[in-house]
């Protein structure tokens, strides 16, 4: 049992030295503004019910998905509260088409934020778990320059922190700096995140795969085969997997980080303008490939490493393969034709 079990995210960051030795603070001042919005977030999904942020919000983004009213009200929280944190240079919501300048009247910062801000918004209504990813680089431009795509538009292994906020049966942050995986747990009684979840890792195997049958008949015939052989291939595999999906990737993929397994959305012909697939690149696929790599997993589109893709869109989508080691080896040689 880690002696640190219930220290805060501030106190843990500072004993961990999970900064630079040259550190200023100003990364702990970015990350305690996400918390807040987090906070902020978490207090408003915990009473959607009872106040008018449930159901839709009558338009469609940039994803060309309907937006849900909570969408709209955590993609304003995390912008309002990392535009005034003096951290950021430039903002990337999955909730908007293009990058957020930070308001002139705001100091700007060396970091950009690629977030989601609702992850699994199509569950709001019916309380099923739901969460906030980002994902945290250093500018590349020159901090008294303007901002540009060349800071927006980095590979995912260019990274200086990512992580999710599971607004769940209880509240969690996962997040990592690349020194391992830690998860923290919301006490609401002090309004405080305490460390819960200490140097997570995932299981090299697991018995559980995450996707959605629905789309069996638009997926590649490696993935359908895949699927196949985990379902009816026990005299091979001596495995009882169990299939879990909950429309959410934050959910998802939490549970497969700690019990171990694989979550699955390939590339799908069902929607021709989304041929790689549904999920997206900057702020969904990198910031959890991150997460899984630094909990000793994997994470690809079943041809390359995620956190290898040179970005060209801040929307790009991907194919994503994610979760214990030994899972996506065995998917790969299906779609690779080894198996
Ligand atoms: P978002 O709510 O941010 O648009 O993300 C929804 C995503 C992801 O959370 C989940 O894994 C996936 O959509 C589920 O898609 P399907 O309903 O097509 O399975
Ligand atoms: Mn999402
Ligand atoms: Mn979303």
């Amino acid at each position: 049992m880690s002696e640190n079990l219930g220290i805060t995210i501030s106190n843990h960051f500072l004993l961990n030295q999970q900064l630079s030795p040259g550190a200023t603070g100003s990364f702990t001042r970015l990350l305690q503004s996400l918390v807040l919005a987090c906070k902020i977030i978490q207090k408003d999904v915990g009473k959607a019910g009872l106040v008018d942020v449930l159901g839709r919000a009558g338009k469609v983004n940039v994803q060309g998905e309907e937006v849900q009213k909570m969408d709209e009200l955590a993609n304003l929280t995390i912008k309002r509260r990392l535009s005034v944190s003096g951290e950021v240079c430039a903002l990337v919501s999955e909730e908007e088409a293009d990058i957020i300048e930070v308001p002139r009247q705001y100091p700007t910062g060396n970091y950009v934020v690629h977030y989601d801000p609702l992850d699994g918004s199509s569950n709001i209504d019916a309380n099923v778990s739901i969460g906030t990813i980002f994902s945290i680089y250093r500018r590349v431009t020159p901090s008294n320059s303007d901002t540009n795509d060349k800071d927006a538009l980095q590979p995912g292994l260019k990274q200086v922190g990512a992580g999710y906020v599971i607004y769940g049966s209880s509240c969690v942050l996962v997040f990592s700096t690349g020194q391992g995986v830690n998860g923290f747990t919301l006490d609401p009684s002090i309004g405080e995140f305490l460390l819960s979840h200490p140097n997570i890792r995932v299981p090299r195997r697991g018995k559980i795969y995450s996707i959605n049958e629905g789309n069996y008949s638009y997926w590649d015939e490696g993935t359908r085969r895949y699927i196949d052989w985990l379902k009816h291939g026990y005299e091979d595999h001596k495995i009882h997997y169990s299939s879990r999906y909950i429309g959410s990737l934050v959910a998802d993929f939490h549970r497969n980080l700690l019990y171990g397994g694989l979550f699955l959305y390939p590339a799908d012909l069902k929607d021709p303008l989304k041929p790689q697939g549904k999920l997206r690149l900057m702020c969904e696929a990198n910031p959890l490939a991150y997460l899984i790599e630094q909990a000793g997993g994997v994470a690809t589109t079943g041809q390359n490493r995620i956190l290898e893709i040179e970005p060209n869109y801040i929307h790009q989508r991907v194919p994503l393969i994610i979760g214990s080691p030994d899972d996506v080896a065995i998917y790969q040689d299906f779609i690779n034709g080894r198996r």
